[in-house]
């Protein structure tokens, strides 16, 4: 019977060589329609932002709000994908010792981004007057946004929020430009005659530039981490001269395989039917989907385990997890004997189907990208990846490398994934780079 069972979950998880090529093929067209406006999961939001030329210097403020931490530190480009940050300052959304969670729907927009404008108020403070390296003598300082929510802008220094995700529920965001936000925050701590906010952009756009300052040659980047996106620099965009990096959203990919398992996920989850492609692809969810077929494995009592309490607890299950029972050294609360046992060596086999499967959708998804920007796979493409799945898992790149190779063959050999690991800050501070050195120069 568990054999039996654990053959179904095996064969539904399969990612084949077939379905790479058709999930890539079927990413492509949602890509297309995304890009003309038409109905596709994929939003294919314009960024306003190109790539970066690695010439771009100075100091810069940054601000990177993306989940559960938010960051700001003055950061100075010194050229050619050389930079140093002073000054970081880093909160917690959630304070466990006052109690307060600026995350709750109870909170207002006004008191988070009072929150968020005292943190850039931090970093002035600890700076000098006007920092010694800094290159702008007068005027604010030019501020980068790193937001990585769903959000739609119209030019560069806007985000008008869609909807909120990754737990943060705070209330009147929803449907607001949380450019203004910031600006009005900012004005109400007095800070309007120091810092302008200049460029707000996503962090899978944050990744991109960051590698790219150093590296021109990069087409494509994916975080691979708590969540899922990727972005890429698009040639022809209607309406602009040059190209354009595109944050695809990615993570709301609809169509790819979905399992008995993914369903249950996903009816649970606090946004049904959104975000399909991250709830099968990051981290936040292969701990939760490992959860459930385990919980479903020992309700059927397949598996005989007595389960520990968090075994109970929606996402009290995670990606770390994941990572220990992949390598044999989680404990899990499990009674340890366990582990050595055939009960252990089961989960570390659904741990490991999970894995592969997420990284070979990812896999699916940057050949969709890339065939979108050279159909007859001609050319070299070079994809930075950052967030701690694809660098923390055991085996992650290499699966992810494996499943290029399935897909393409020997044309795999065009397609480069390397790791970008670096904050957002960096990002963030080269967009404002971008947008004020375009602003002198016209
Ligand atoms: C979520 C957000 C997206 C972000 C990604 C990675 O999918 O919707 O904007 O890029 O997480 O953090």
């Amino acid at each position: 019977m568990l054999e039996q069972l654990l053959a179904f979950v095996e064969q539904e998880m399969l990612i084949s060589t077939t379905q790479i090529l058709t999930i890539s093929l079927s990413f492509q067209e949602h890509m297309t329609k995304g890009l003309s406006g038409l109905a596709s999961s994929l939003k294919m939001f314009p960024s306003y932002l190109g790539a970066p030329s690695g010439g771009e210097t100075g100091t810069f403020l940054a601000f990177d709000f993306g989940g559960s931490n938010v960051r700001a530190a003055l950061v100075d480009l010194k050229g050619e994908g050389n930079y140093l940050e002073f000054y970081r300052q880093s909160r917690p959304l959630a304070n466990p010792e006052t109690g307060y969670d600026y995350r709750d729907e109870a909170v207002t927009a006004a008191e988070l981004f009072d929150f968020l404008a005292g943190i850039i108020q931090e970093v002035l403070n600890k700076a000098p007057v006007r920092p010694t390296h800094c290159s702008l003598l007068t005027g604010p300082l030019p501020l980068g946004f790193a937001f990585s929510f769903p959000y739609r802008q119209q030019r560069i220094g806007e985000g008008v929020l869609l909807h909120w995700d990754k737990e943060v529920k705070t209330s009147g965001v929803a449907g607001k430009d949380v450019g203004c936000l910031l600006n009005d925050a900012l004005s109400r701590c007095g800070l309007d005659q120091d810092v302008k906010p200049t460029a707000i952009i996503n962090d899978t756009v944050a990744t991109y530039l960051t590698a790219a300052y150093g590296d021109p040659g990069i087409e494509i980047a994916s975080i691979i981490g708590t969540g899922h996106n990727s972005c890429y620099l698009e040639p022809r965009v209607p309406n602009f001269e040059s190209p354009i990096l595109i944050n695809t959203e990615s993570g709301n990919f609809s169509a790819a395989p979905t399992t008995f398992y993914d369903l249950i996920l996903d009816q649970q989850s606090e946004n049904p039917g959104e975000q399909l492609f991250e709830k099968k692809l990051s981290g936040k969810y292969l701990g939760e989907l490992l959860r459930i077929i385990v919980l479903d494995f020992s309700q059927r009592g397949v598996l005989k385990l007595m389960l520990p309490p968090r075994w109970h607890t929606p996402y009290d299950v995670n990606g770390k997890d994941l990572a220990l029972i992949l390598t044999e050294k989680a404990d899990l609360d499990l009674n340890s004997s366990i582990r050595s046992g055939s009960e252990g060596l089961i989960l570390q086999r659904i741990a490991h189907l999970l894995t592969k499967r997420s990284a070979r959708l990812a896999a699916a998804s940057f050949i969709g990208i890339v065939q979108h920007l050279d159909p007859y796979f001609e050319n070299p493409h070079t994809i930075a990846v950052d967030g701690s799945l694809y660098e923390k898992m055991p085996g992650y790149a290499q699966e992810i490398r494996a499943a290029l190779n399935d897909g393409l063959g020997t044309k795999s050999d065009l397609i480069k994934v390397r790791l970008s690991s670096g904050s957002s800050l960096t990002g963030a501070a080269i967009a404002a780079a971008l947008v004020s050195l375009n602003a002198n120069n016209s």
